[in-house]
């Protein structure tokens, strides 16, 4: 059963009309929303040591509403919720409902670290969402406390299983590949295994730059290569061997798959059809550019004409290579929700 709202035709007949294209003629149908900077974790590869994050700072959720609106009625069609960690909103399942009312809207997605997700699954599951994914870099409770700051380990894992009882019609592990972290055979196998016993996608991501952070991406920088060579029975998934800015592969008998996303050694920049809003009401076209447009406190009007001029500066790909000098990104990665 697909987890996309169907749409009428003169509804797909005005979204094309309406639908927001960039200077490269990528169509930008995905909006990937930061609802908050604040996270009870701090990754070594995202915290952001100078700037955490406040309430204050945080739109509203008739901030979010409008935004959200507006987008929606120019052909974005996918709304995912990021962070920071978007269950540390209070209002989250109202942001959802919400976003989920919007006509335009066919899929309502959301990314967390799985601490709270226990307590708030069905909830989320009720509120619309559809597909979630949880960041989880390594199951080994010393290697997790050394990555995320926290002892977390066995609420993340018992976040995947309430996710997979709430009935989300897709569940995603993410996991970031760290030099001498989680990036041996072993560590690789570990996490990969969950696609065996559960129906869920195990993706691998390759570390991109981020400023403030206490990760270095030439220090612990692992291409996606080394997922290959880690499991050499992974077959390309012969029914979606490419999804979005995935490359899907399956292990034998596995009731889930395995994803490789490689931003570095294999950039998917051709295909982007995203653009993303920052937890303070800022619109970036792209992650890697530090270009960003002010949406908060604008009118309807005012922001489809942000929206239009920012798509046009939109840039054609990034400039991040696997051992080339790439210190000029410096995003905020907790700001803008990877
Ligand atoms: N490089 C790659 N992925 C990152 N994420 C956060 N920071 C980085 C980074 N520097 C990912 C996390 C999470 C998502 C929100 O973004 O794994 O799944
Ligand atoms: Fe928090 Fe996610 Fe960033 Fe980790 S990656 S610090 S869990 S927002």
């Amino acid at each position: 059963m697909s987890d996309v709202r169907p749409v009428s035709l003169s509804q797909l007949l005005l979204r094309k009309v309406l639908a927001v294209r960039d200077a490269f003629g990528r169509d930008i149908s995905y909006l990937r929303l930061s609802v908050t900077r604040r996270c009870g974790f701090s990754c070594i590869y995202c915290a952001d040591r100078d700037c955490p994050g406040s309430l204050a700072e945080e739109l509203s959720l008739p901030e979010i509403l409008k935004i959200a609106e507006v987008l929606s009625g120019m052909g974005i069609t996918k709304v995912r919720l990021t962070g920071g960690e978007p269950l540390m909103r209070r209002d989250i399942t109202e942001i959802c409902r919400g976003i989920r009312d919007l006509p335009g809207v066919r899929t309502l997605a959301l990314t967390t670290n799985g601490f709270r997700l226990a307590e708030t699954a069905r909830e989320l599951r009720e509120a619309g969402v559809s597909r979630i994914n949880i960041s989880i870099d390594t199951r080994n409770p010393a290697v997790f406390a050394q990555i995320t700051g926290v002892p977390g380990a066995e609420a993340a894992l018992s976040g995947i299983e309430a996710a997979l009882s709430a009935g989300f019609a897709k569940v995603k592990i993410n996991a970031v590949l760290l030099k001498g972290l989680n990036d041996d055979a072993a560590s690789i196998r570990d996490l990969a295994e969950l696609s065996l016993r559960y129906p869920l996608d195990v993706r691998f991501i390759e570390l991109m730059p981020a400023g403030g952070t206490a990760c270095c991406k030439g220090e612990y920088f692992t291409s996606g290569a080394a997922v290959l060579r880690a499991l050499p029975e992974l077959r390309e998934d012969p029914e979606e061997p490419v999804s979005g800015v995935a490359r899907l592969y399956r292990l034998p008998g596995a009731l889930g798959r395995i994803g490789i996303i490689a931003p570095v050694t294999r950039r998917f920049c051709g295909g982007c059809n995203r653009i993303r809003v920052t937890a303070d009401g800022m619109l970036r076209p792209c992650l890697l550019s530090d270009r960003e447009y002010r949406l908060r406190g604008l009118s309807a009007a005012e922001i489809r004409e942000t929206v239009t001029k920012a798509l046009a500066m939109k840039p054609g790909e990034h400039g991040i290579s696997q051992d080339g000098d790439d210190d000029h990104i410096r995003i905020r990665m907790q700001r803008i929700g990877g």
